[in-house]
């Protein structure tokens, strides 16, 4: 059995940015070190940096110390300031790709735009963008939802979620301009989606197309993960997992040759686990 992994696995530059930023925090302190929201999607990600002091709190109310950590998702300006109105200082681990969305949707917002976030509604990077756009517009993934508003908005500028699969959003962006556009319309597209999330999903596409079995190492609640996931099942038999024990042996049956690809909050141990037991599994342990 052949085990291909792709080139592109483990953390990304943003996600190893944040826990870096998140450890030499909590590192020499003496109280305990709160996040707002995961720092990323990763349940062993969270687990490790909980063992180091560092607290997952949901909301504003629930921050307890002076400092609290925001993820690398971002959050909304209102919200920051939400926070230091509490007199509590931040730590900004908002990835620069997704900063650089955000400041997007509040340049489009500005210029008098109705901002359109590509992207899942409930999700905090989402839910930040559109929060640095005041809230002028809307997040969805369905173009009908646009063409919908009343009233339709005539200037539209659309970005999409940092995460997303560049095919989908072209997809969407052709629907909006089919269903949402009247006379005079205006779009203005700015290209948010991650260039390390391009390649991931481009490798993955390409393994996924000669391998009868793909598996896909990452966070079950991570936007790019369960992307990769999708785009993947449709070209093979494709399963999603979290860690390397949770490999069905009744998967590999008959299988010739497995492609191995992670998301991006994904950590390269994980993945390497994930081969080991898959070479294990196969009677090739190494
Ligand atoms: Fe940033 Fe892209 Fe990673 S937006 S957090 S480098 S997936």
């Amino acid at each position: 059995m052949k085990i291909q992994k792709a080139k592109h696995t483990g953390f990304c530059f943003g996600v190893t940015r944040a826990i870096d930023l998140a450890e030499k925090a909590a590192a020499g302190r003496r109280e305990l070190l709160e996040t707002l929201g995961a720092i990323v999607h990763n349940r062993q990600v969270t687990e490790q940096l909980a063992r180091r002091g560092i607290r997952v709190v949901k909301d504003i109310d629930d921050i307890k110390g002076k400092t609290v950590v925001v993820s690398s998702h971002g959050i909304s300006p209102r919200r920051a300031e939400a926070i230091r109105s509490r007199c509590i200082d931040i730590i900004d681990t908002t990835c620069p790709f997704v900063h650089r969305a955000q400041l997007a949707a509040r340049r489009l917002a500005k210029a008098g735009f109705y901002v359109v976030v590509y992207g899942e509604a409930e999700h905090p990077e989402v839910k930040g963008i559109l929060g640095w756009a005041q809230d002028k517009g809307i997040a969805t993934m369905d173009a009908g939802v646009v063409a919908s508003l009343d009233p339709r908005p005539r200037r539209i500028g659309l970005l999409s979620q940092t995460t997303q699969a560049p095919e989908q959003f072209a997809d969407f962006v052709r629907k909006l301009i089919d269903g949402a556009f009247t006379q005079n319309s205006e779009l203005h597209i700015i290209d948010t989606i991650c260039h390390d999330i391009r390649e991931r999903q481009a490798e993955a596409v390409k393994l996924a197309g000669k391998v009868d079995l793909m598996l896909v190492v990452g966070g079950r609640n991570s936007a790019n993960t369960n992307h990769l996931a999708q785009l993947c099942a449709r070209l093979t038999e494709t399963h999603l997992v979290e860690t390397a024990a949770e490999i069905e042996s009744s998967w590999l049956e008959g299988k010739q040759h497995i492609g191995i690809v992670s998301g991006a909050s994904t950590d390269e141990a994980t993945v390497s686990e994930v081969v080991t037991r898959l070479e294990e599994m196969s009677g090739r342990a190494s």
